[in-house]
């Protein structure tokens, strides 16, 4: 067993997005421009309807997959060919984009709390242009492995006999919602040679308990994790909630604007000439 442990902290920067949707941003930053496969993680909260009313209208994307997991609220998702998803609390959309979709994600509340994140995750050249592809999960899909004053929700990949919903994701991505009650421990296999993240969204405790350096990582901050094959977290005090991200790395070069993440600058042209002239969705 080798033990990860923590790289670096990164503070997530408080931005907008969409019509003016406020949000806190913590990869596609200055600070971590992207965590291979990774290439952007928002975190959303507001209870104040002017934050997030404006939603994220008609927008397109290509070349790799968009993914939305909900605590609170409910988002509705629309896109070109007709498709609809409601997006409920404790439900995930993975959204494989491929060769191109026309989408929009907007409130379905006026007020009241407004609470997810938003993970984007690249594809690989050879899938970048495949058919678009929806995974709708709805919460009651999602198993929990619930322990001695822990709980872990699995979006994507497994924990010990138990396997998320989300399949056939080229990046064989793990992604958990772990909840620790105050002063408790939890060890997570996690694949060796993965890149992978942890983030707290409630509370604060230790990451890479035992690696040699863990850290106290608070609500907010991102903690890129060292490699190895398990992680182990620690609640102090009070309770801690945080998502686990790993995924495997692709290795391939990057060229990103706005909504399109292809290989190279002309591909990124050639996405936005599709877009102008009606033939990037469709
Ligand atoms: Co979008």
């Amino acid at each position: 067993m080798t033990l990860r442990g923590i790289r670096t902290v990164v503070q997530g920067q408080d931005t907008s997005d969409g019509a003016g949707v406020r949000l806190r941003r913590s990869i596609g930053t200055g600070a971590l421009d992207h965590l291979d496969p990774f290439l952007l993680f928002d975190e959303f909260k507001s209870d104040r309807p002017g934050d997030y009313i404006a939603g994220f209208p008609d927008h397109p994307h290509r070349g790799f997959e968009t993914v939305t997991y909900m605590l609170a609220g409910r988002m509705e998702h629309r896109d070109h060919s007709g498709n609809r998803g409601d997006l409920a609390p404790g439900s995930v959309q993975w959204m494989t984009a491929g060769r191109g979709i026309i989408h929009s994600e907007m409130p379905q509340q006026e007020d009241g709390l407004m609470w997810g994140f938003q993970l984007w995750v690249n594809l690989p050249a050879d899938r970048k242009m495949t058919a678009p592809r929806y995974q709708d999960i709805p919460p009651e899909d999602v198993p929990e492995v619930v322990g001695e004053g822990t709980r872990v929700r699995i979006l994507a990949g497994r924990l010990g006999e138990a396997e998320g919903p989300v399949r056939d994701i080229v990046t064989h991505p793990l992604y958990l919602d772990v909840r620790l009650e105050p002063d408790r421990q939890i060890t997570v296999p996690v694949p060796a040679g993965h890149n992978a993240f942890v983030y707290p969204f409630e509370g604060e405790g230790q990451v890479g308990v035992g690696s040699g350096s863990e850290r106290v990582v608070p609500s907010g901050s991102l903690a890129v994790l060292n490699d190895g094959d398990t992680l182990q977290c620690r609640s102090g005090d009070s309770a801690l909630s945080f998502v686990l991200l790993a995924g495997e790395p692709i290795g391939e070069p990057i060229a990103r604007y706005g909504p399109f993440v292809m290989n190279t600058p002309e591909e990124i042209q050639q996405a936005f000439a599709d877009y102008r002239n009606g033939t990037l969705a469709g």
